[in-house]
């Protein structure tokens, strides 16, 4: 199953949501802000969330309030806008040249550029969130920014920690990653007025989605061809970000295999991250990291029972078996 499958049931409403981010984009009267936003809109990524939140709104409102306001088309643009805005950034803070197939911003038109360039698609996310006049929804997607933005911290500070704790790789990736998603399925549930428990249900459906999709992610960074990922692979070892399979790696060797390792791994030499790949498909860390993942999609899903039957949900079950579960261990 494809994504488009996935989103076929609001594909309507992401029409709407791709035209508020180009009138967003194109809104500046400055040429060359306008020619590096439309480069954005050529370069696009999945609208994972902006999905999460029109398919979150449908399957807690039930079909008599399917009707989608303009409310919620904006508040899909702004959350996009905010994660666009975190992967410029991330960009620079990763020194990634590589993204969606094509070039960073960083590599295209220096830091400098994508640093400003990043604040100002937060300032278009807080306009479109102004048009809501909502303080729940402000409160929810300002708390999740928060969040985002301490866990993108929180690993810098972490970088090169070899012996960083699960629990903490787990707490960061919550909240660098997590937040945002489990905002945009409560975000969802808020504009469609659904009763609280469906609201908490869908928060928790999102935040154990998105625990899942980085560890997935940061397995793909040491795994995946470049072609398939979009991006440059093995990132997180370059600048000392410790993953947890990467963790996983190092609990699974014996003291003097683990010393190598670690000595490879602070080395950060070009053929690093070729050795660690072998390493990881010859141990049983894949299988680890695995069985730790599990548990998340399995909640995921589970926290969607409450929800009653309809294409929508459907949709969102879907996503975890299509984005997650079917591509998860591929390299
Ligand atoms: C990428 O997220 C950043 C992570 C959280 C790993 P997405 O995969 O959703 O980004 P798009 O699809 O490129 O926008
Ligand atoms: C960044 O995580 C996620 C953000 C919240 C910005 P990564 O650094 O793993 O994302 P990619 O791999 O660059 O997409
Ligand atoms: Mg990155
Ligand atoms: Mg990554």
């Amino acid at each position: 199953m494809q994504l488009k499958e996935i989103y076929k049931p609001v594909k309507k409403e992401l029409e709407e949501v791709e035209k508020v981010l180009e009138v967003s984009l194109k809104d500046s009267k400055n040429e060359s802000v306008r020619r590096i936003n439309s480069f954005l809109l050529e370069s696009p990524g999945k609208r994972l969330r902006p999905a999460m939140l029109i398919l979150s709104a449908k399957a807690a409102s039930g079909k008599s309030r399917a009707a989608v306001s303009r409310q919620l088309i904006n508040i899909a643009a702004a959350i996009e806008l905010i994660h666009t805005a975190s992967l410029i950034h991330d960009d620079v803070i990763d020194h990634s040249v590589f993204r969606h197939h094509n070039p960073t911003v960083n590599s295209k038109w220096g830091e400098d550029a994508s640093i400003a360039l990043g604040d100002y698609l937060y300032s278009l996310a807080f306009k479109l969130i102004a048009t809501c006049n909502n303080m729940d929804i402000l409160d929810c997607i300002s708390s999740a920014t928060k969040s985002m933005c301490e866990g993108e911290l929180t690993q810098i500070v972490e970088r090169d920690n070899l012996s960083l704790l699960e629990e903490r790789y787990i707490m960061i990736i919550k909240k660098k990653t997590a937040s945002l998603f489990a905002a945009s399925c409560q975000a969802g549930a808020i504009l469609s007025k659904s009763p609280r428990v469906l609201e908490i249900a869908l928060k928790q459906y999102g935040l154990n989605f998105g625990t899942a999709f980085q560890i997935i992610d940061d397995y793909r960074d040491i795994a995946a061809p470049k072609a398939r990922l979009g991006k440059s692979p093995g990132q997180d070892i370059a600048v000392g970000e410790m993953t947890l399979p990467l963790l996983n790696l190092l609990r699974s060797v014996n003291q003097d295999k683990r010393c190598r390792l670690e000595n490879l791994l602070k080395s950060k030499t070009n053929d690093c991250l070729k050795k660690i790949k072998l390493e990881l498909i010859n141990s049983d860390a894949i299988a680890r990291t695995k069985k730790i993942t599990l548990p998340y999609l399995n909640s995921a899903k589970d926290r969607l029972k409450s929800l009653s039957e309809s294409e929508y949900r459907q949709s969102l079950t879907d996503l975890v078996d299509v984005v997650l579960k079917s591509d998860v261990w591929k390299s």
